[in-house]
Formats: structure tokens, C-alpha cells, sequence
């Protein structure tokens, strides 16, 4: 889903790309979110199964019940941020915003609450500009180990047919010698999705 904010920024990259001639092709998220319980099986529970570090346990109402009644907003928050021993994004940047959600629905309610189909908040660091000067710039403004650089139309265009969902796609889950999240664990989706739409608005207009 492209968030509300972002609307009228697709929409006139749609408009450039129909205009540079390319065919967009509406294309689903790469690889679909995995349910809580999947994610929660896999990453969460090397901690929150045992408690580790006192992480508090996957269905265990009596850990969870403090922290829950702050709200699961702020629960999302803090674990995509990082929390004292709890790593952002549980150490595993390429986890998405919806999986975090999922996972948390299913460890506070221990699998009892469906899950859910959209976040419980958007996590934002800023405008798509400041994500890109604090975590894309370092190699899309010089063209580092062959990233596209930010101006370049001749090097975005080619990338554009796989569609906008798909580059932010490759963005939070990384791409060759493009890390995870450009390498900041702490970012959210809507933030990545924010940095590809300034990228390319900077990249596609004519001069
Ligand atoms: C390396 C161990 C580790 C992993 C892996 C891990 N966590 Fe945690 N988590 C912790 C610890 C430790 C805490 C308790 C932090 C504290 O309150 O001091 C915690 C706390 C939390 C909290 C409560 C935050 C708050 O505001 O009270 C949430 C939510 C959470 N983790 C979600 C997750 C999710 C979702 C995953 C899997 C994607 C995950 N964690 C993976 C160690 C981990
Ligand atoms: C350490 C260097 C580095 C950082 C930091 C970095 N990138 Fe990249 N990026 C690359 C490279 C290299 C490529 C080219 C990868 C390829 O296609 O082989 C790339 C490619 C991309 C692509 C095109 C992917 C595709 O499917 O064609 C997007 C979109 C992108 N980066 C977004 C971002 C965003 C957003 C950030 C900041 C959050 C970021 N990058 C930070 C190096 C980086």
C-alpha cells in the first residue's frame, strides 16, 4: 500500500514514466509478508521463547501485560527502533513493517489474535530528502559499487519497468552490493518508500 502522504509523488512518477514511453507493470511486493507466527518461530523466538535477556515471553500475558498497556503502537515502535537489549528490527533489517505487527500481535496475545493486514503505525524518520542525505546519499550521490546515482536519468530508467513497489522491494530487503535498508536497521518502510520516491523524482525530470 503507498501510504497517503506519498500519493501524489507516485502518481507523477507514474506520469514521467508513461511519458519516458516504458510500460509500468503493476507489480505485487516481491515476496509476500510472512505471518506473525512464521516470523515469530523463526527470529523472535531465539529471545522471547526462553525470555532471554529478560525479553519478555511469546504468549506470556504476564510479561507482556506492562508493555502492552502503553499500546501496540508504541510496542512497534520501540522494536523497530531498538530497545536497551532488544536490536532494531529484532536484528533482521529486512523484516517489514507488517511482519513486525504480525510478530507482536502473535507474542502478545500468543497466537490467539488473527493477524493483522496493515501496521500499527508508521514509523517515520523524516522526508524522503533527509533519509536519503542520512542513509542513501553516502553511495547514490557519487555512484558507489555501480549504485544509481541520484540525477542520473540513464541509470534509473532501466530499472523503472519493474515498477516502483519493486525497487522500494529491493530497497528493504537489499539488492547485490545494495545492503538492507541501505544499511540503517532502524528505518521503516515508509521511510524507504520516501527515499525512492525522492531518488527518482530527483533522477527522472528532464534537464
Ligand atoms: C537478540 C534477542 C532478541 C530478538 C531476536 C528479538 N528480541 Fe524483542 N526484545 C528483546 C529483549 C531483551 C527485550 C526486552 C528489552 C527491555 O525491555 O529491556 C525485547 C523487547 C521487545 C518488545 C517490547 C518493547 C517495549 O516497548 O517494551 C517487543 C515489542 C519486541 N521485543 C518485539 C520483537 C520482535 C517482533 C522480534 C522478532 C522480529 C524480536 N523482538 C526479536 C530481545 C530480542
Ligand atoms: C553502501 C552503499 C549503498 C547505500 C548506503 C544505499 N544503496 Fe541503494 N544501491 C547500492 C548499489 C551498489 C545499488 C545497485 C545494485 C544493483 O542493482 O546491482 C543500489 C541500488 C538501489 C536501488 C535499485 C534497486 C533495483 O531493484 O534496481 C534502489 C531503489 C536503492 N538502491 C535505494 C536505496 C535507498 C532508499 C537507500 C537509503 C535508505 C540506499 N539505496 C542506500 C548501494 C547503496
Amino acid at each position: 500500500m503507498i501510504p497517503r502522504s506519498q500519493r501524489p509523488v507516485v502518481f507523477t512518477l507514474t506520469t514521467l514514466v508513461l511519458a519516458a514511453g516504458l510500460s509500468i507493470s503493476v507489480s505485487t511486493a516481491a515476496a509476500a509478508d510472512r505471518s506473525g507466527k512464521e516470523v515469530v518461530t523463526t527470529i523472535c523466538a531465539d529471545c522471547h521463547g526462553e525470555g532471554k535477556d529478560g525479553a519478555p515471553r511469546v504468549g506470556n500475558t504476564v510479561d507482556w501485560a506492562p508493555r502492552a498497556r502503553f499500546g501496540l503502537p508504541r510496542l512497534l515502535n520501540s522494536s523497530m527502533e531498538g530497545y536497551r537489549k532488544m536490536p532494531a528490527h529484532g536484528g533482521h533489517p529486512e523484516v517489514t513493517d507488517l511482519e513486525m505487527t504480525r510478530a507482536i500481535t502473535y507474542m502478545v496475545s500468543g497466537g490467539r489474535s488473527p493477524d493483522p493486514l496493515k501496521p500499527y503505525a508508521k514509523v517515520s524518520h523524516g522526508t524522503g530528502e533527509d533519509i536519503v542525505k542520512a542513509a542513501c546519499g553516502n553511495c547514490h550521490r557519487d555512484g558507489a559499487n555501480g549504485a544509481p546515482k541520484i540525477g542520473d536519468k540513464d541509470a534509473w530508467l532501466p530499472r523503472l519497468p519493474k515498477g516502483v513497489e519493486e525497487l522500494v522491494a529491493s530497497a528493504i530487503h537489499g539488492h547485490n552490493k545494495m545492503p538492507v535498508r541501505g544499511g540503517l536497521s532502524n528505518l521503516s518502510d515508509i521511510d524507504i518508500r520516501a527515499a525512492v520516491s525522492y531518488m527518482l523524482s530527483q533522477s527522472l525530470t528532464r534537464k
